[in-house]
């Protein structure tokens, strides 16, 4: 395994174990090592991202696999200053989204569908169907994530930002989507401020995801408790109050104030041509 993967493993699960696996990583290196050293960025230099980098990330972005190759979403790269500081109050109020050079809204887009529709003289679209609006955001997604790589192997950060879905009807209104499409999320893009570097955060153990042939969880309270230790520990090294990730993930799973304010996520959605029958 080469030098640097074996540290990036080491640091993104914090285990003692490692995986023998130098033939497989070693050709993956550069990959792997782009993966691994993720990190959500969230202070950023005011400096524009270099001639034409955009265009090649949205490459990559294409070359991801597409549900039955419908390529069901758009990006639009919003640079204007005042454009940005509305995606960032739209994001509940985000500064990093204000200041990174290039916020990218990830569209899931049913539109280019239904117009490629009109274009041939089909009338019985099933475009309303709840299966579609997950083609739409999964193909977004996928797409995104490939960007997302190859913008961190340029050097770049990025950072999602979900923050933009409390406001998906403004969102909608501001960027002139058409009908059977939303902004499924955001992605600040830029340079990574050196004076406030992040880390890289660890992740679950490969015990826990990683299922051998059919799902099983009775191991994994024992294996998330020495997770939460090291969870709880990274925060800690980030300067944050300890918190572990089973209390983290408890939150999140009964915030109430964070369903409220999408409560109307599901009329929305409607309104803007995704019934989800
Ligand atoms: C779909 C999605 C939405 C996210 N939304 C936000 C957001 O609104 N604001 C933010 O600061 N981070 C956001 N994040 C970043 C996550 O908080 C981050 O990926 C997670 O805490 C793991 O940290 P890491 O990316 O540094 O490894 C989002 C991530 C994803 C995948």
């Amino acid at each position: 395994m080469p030098q640097k993967l074996e540290s990036l493993w080491a640091e993104r699960y914090r285990e003692d174990d490692m995986p023998p696996r130098p033939e497989a990583a070693s050709k993956l290196s550069h990959a792997l090592e782009t993966m691994l050293a993720h990190r959500s960025v969230r202070a950023f230099l005011p400096d524009a991202l270099p001639e034409g980098l955009l265009e090649w990330a949205i490459a990559a972005a294409s070359s991801a696999s597409t549900s039955s190759n419908m390529q069901a979403w758009s990006v639009i790269a919003v640079r204007d200053p005042a454009m940005r500081d509305l995606m960032a109050q739209l994001s509940g109020n985000q500064d990093h989204v204000r200041k990174a050079p290039v916020f990218l809204a990830w569209v899931a887009d049913l539109s280019r569908l239904e117009r490629a529709a009109q274009r041939e003289d089909k009338r019985d679209i099933v475009l309303d169907y709840l299966d579609f609006f997950l083609v739409s955001v999964v193909d977004a997604a996928l797409a995104a994530q490939n960007a997302a790589i190859a913008f961190e192997a340029a050097g770049l950060g990025i950072t999602y930002i979900g923050g933009i879905r409390s406001h998906v009807k403004e969102v909608a209104a501001a960027l002139e989507l058409p009908p059977r499409s939303f902004v499924a999320f955001g992605m600040c893009v830029g340079w990574p401020d050196p004076a406030r570097p992040a880390s890289i955060k660890p992740r679950l153990p490969q015990s826990v995801v990683l299922h051998d042939e059919k799902y099983g969880h009775h191991a994994e309270a024992g294996l998330i408790d020495a997770y939460d230790s090291r969870a709880s520990a990274f925060q800690q090294e980030q300067n944050l109050p300890p918190r572990r990730w089973t209390a983290h993930a408890a939150r999140q799973a009964t915030d109430h104030a964070y369903v409220n304010k999408r409560k109307d996520l599901h009329d929305v959605l409607r309104a803007l041509g995704f019934p989800l029958t």
